[in-house]
C-alpha cells in the first residue's frame, strides 16, 4: 500500500511537472483524445463538404433507383375498355397467351361477347353467361350462323373459358372470365395480341341463353 501510495505520489508529481513543462505521458494519453474531438469536428466537415462532390454524380445515384424499379415490371398491364349501348367491354392480355375479359351490361339476364364475327354472329368466338343467385356461369360458344350460336362442346369442340366470375348490382351484370388467345380448338378463332378486331356485345333480359338479345352492339378493339 505504502509503495503504491509513494509511487502514486511520485507519478502524480512527475505528471504535474511534465504537465507544467508541456505534458506527460498521462496527459498525452488523454491529450490526443481531447484533441480528437476538436479534429473530429473538422475532419467530418471536409468529408461532408466533399460529399457534395459525390452528389454531383447524382446520375449514379439515380441508376440504382431504376434498378430498384426493376421489380416493378411484373406490374400488371392496364385494362383496356370499349363501350357501346350501355355495355362495356374490358380486356387485357396476360403473358401473350391469355385474354382476360370483363363484360358489363344493363341487365340481370345474360351478357355475351363475340370476337371477330364474319356476318351477324357467324364465325364469332363467343362467350355467353349470366349471374344467378350470386353464381357466375359462362359458356364457350361460336357463331354457327348469322343469327345462331352454339356451344363449342356441342360441335366437337372444347370449353376453354376459365376464371369465371361475376356480379349483379343495380340492374347490371358483370361477367369476368379468361380465354386463351389461341385455344387450338377449331371452334374458337385464334386471336392475336395487338391486332384489331370487330367485337359484338350483346345482352338478353333473362338468364336463358336461348332467348334472343334485347340489345346488340359492335365495337372495334385492339387486343
Ligand atoms: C341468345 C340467343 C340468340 C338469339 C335467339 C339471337 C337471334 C338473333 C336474331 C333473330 C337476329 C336477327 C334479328 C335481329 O337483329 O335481332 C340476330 C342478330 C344478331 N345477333 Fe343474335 N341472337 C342470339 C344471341 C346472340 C349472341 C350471343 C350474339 C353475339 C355475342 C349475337 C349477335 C348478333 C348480331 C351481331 C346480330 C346482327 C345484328 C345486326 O345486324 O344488326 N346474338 N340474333
Amino acid at each position: 500500500m505504502t509503495k503504491q501510495t509513494v509511487h502514486a505520489i511520485t507519478c502524480a508529481a512527475l505528471a504535474a511537472a511534465l504537465a507544467a513543462a508541456g505534458g506527460c505521458a498521462g496527459s498525452r494519453t488523454e491529450g490526443p483524445g481531447a484533441a480528437d474531438p476538436g479534429k473530429a469536428v473538422e475532419t467530418p466537415v471536409p468529408p461532408a463538404a466533399a460529399e457534395p462532390g459525390p452528389v454531383e454524380p447524382a446520375g449514379a445515384q439515380e441508376e440504382p433507383q431504376p434498378a430498384a424499379a426493376a421489380p416493378a415490371p411484373p406490374a400488371e398491364a392496364p385494362w383496356k375498355e370499349a363501350a357501346a349501348k350501355g355495355m362495356t367491354l374490358s380486356w387485357k392480355v396476360e403473358e401473350g397467351k391469355l385474354l382476360r375479359v370483363k363484360v358489363k351490361a344493363p341487365t340481370t339476364g345474360w351478357v355475351a361477347v363475340g370476337f371477330d364475327p364474319e356476318k351477324g354472329m357467324k364465325g364469332a368466338n363467343i362467350v355467353i353467361g349470366y349471374v344467378k343467385d350470386g353464381v357466375a356461369v359462362a359458356e364457350d360458344h361460336f357463331g354457327s350462323g348469322a343469327v345462331a350460336h352454339k356451344a363449342d362442346t356441342k360441335a366437337g369442340g372444347t370449353d376453354d373459358v376459365t376464371g369465371v366470375g361475376g356480379s349483379e348490382a343495380d340492374g347490371a351484370t358483370e361477367l369476368s372470365f379468361s380465354i386463351p388467345l389461341d385455344s387450338g380448338d377449331a371452334r374458337d378463332k385464334p386471336l392475336v395480341e395487338g391486332s384489331q378486331y370487330k367485337v359484338i356485345l350483346a345482352h338478353g333480359a333473362k338468364d336463358k341463353l336461348s332467348l334472343r338479345h334485347s340489345s346488340v352492339a359492335i365495337v372495334q378493339v385492339t387486343l
